[in-house]
């Protein structure tokens, strides 16, 4: 999901310090760059069939981990990466432990993986049936 759909689509703008290049192309110092995490993490280049939600993708040995940015990278990566990485642990261990989900209604699907484009990226609204799986104690 986090390449799918980055929550922060496009990176924080950052400003090149000195003269240097990207993949051959010049970028003079002063220039401000921002990157795109979405395309990065749906360039065909990189990942196959890159509009799927292949979550068993990162398993297989020479799996392109590396490309996966959804907290940037480097100096001014997010510093929140761990806290957030753990909250999603939790929380979604936790929902799938407790609940089967199911679409709300016979004939409708699942949520669609589209968003709203801006600073964070947002799923439509969607509703979704938690069916407890545990029987109450
Ligand atoms: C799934 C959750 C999160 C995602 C996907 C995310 C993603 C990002 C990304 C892509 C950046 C920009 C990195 C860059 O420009 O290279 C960033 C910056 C930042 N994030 Fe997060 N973040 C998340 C949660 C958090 C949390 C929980 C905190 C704080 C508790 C946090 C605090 C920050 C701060 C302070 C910056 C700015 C860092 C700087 O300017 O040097 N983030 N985050």
């Amino acid at each position: 999901t986090l390449r799918l759909c980055p929550p922060a689509p496009l990176a924080l703008p950052h400003c090149a310090l000195r003269h240097t290049s990207i993949s051959g192309i010049p970028v003079p110092v002063g220039s401000i760059l921002v990157p795109n995490l979405l395309a990065a993490h749906r360039d065909p280049d990189t990942w196959d069939h890159p509009e799927d939600f292949l979550p068993e993708r990162f398993l297989a040995p020479g799996a392109p981990s590396r490309a996966l940015l959804p907290f940037g990278c480097g100096a001014r990566s997010c510093p929140g990466e761990g806290l957030a990485r753990a909250e999603l642990f939790v929380f979604l261990g936790w929902i799938l432990r407790e609940f089967r989900l199911e679409p709300p209604a016979a004939g409708e699907g699942a949520p669609g993986l589209g968003g709203s484009g801006g600073t964070v990226l947002r799923p439509p609204p969607f509703r979704l049936r938690l069916l407890p799986c545990l029987p109450p104690a």
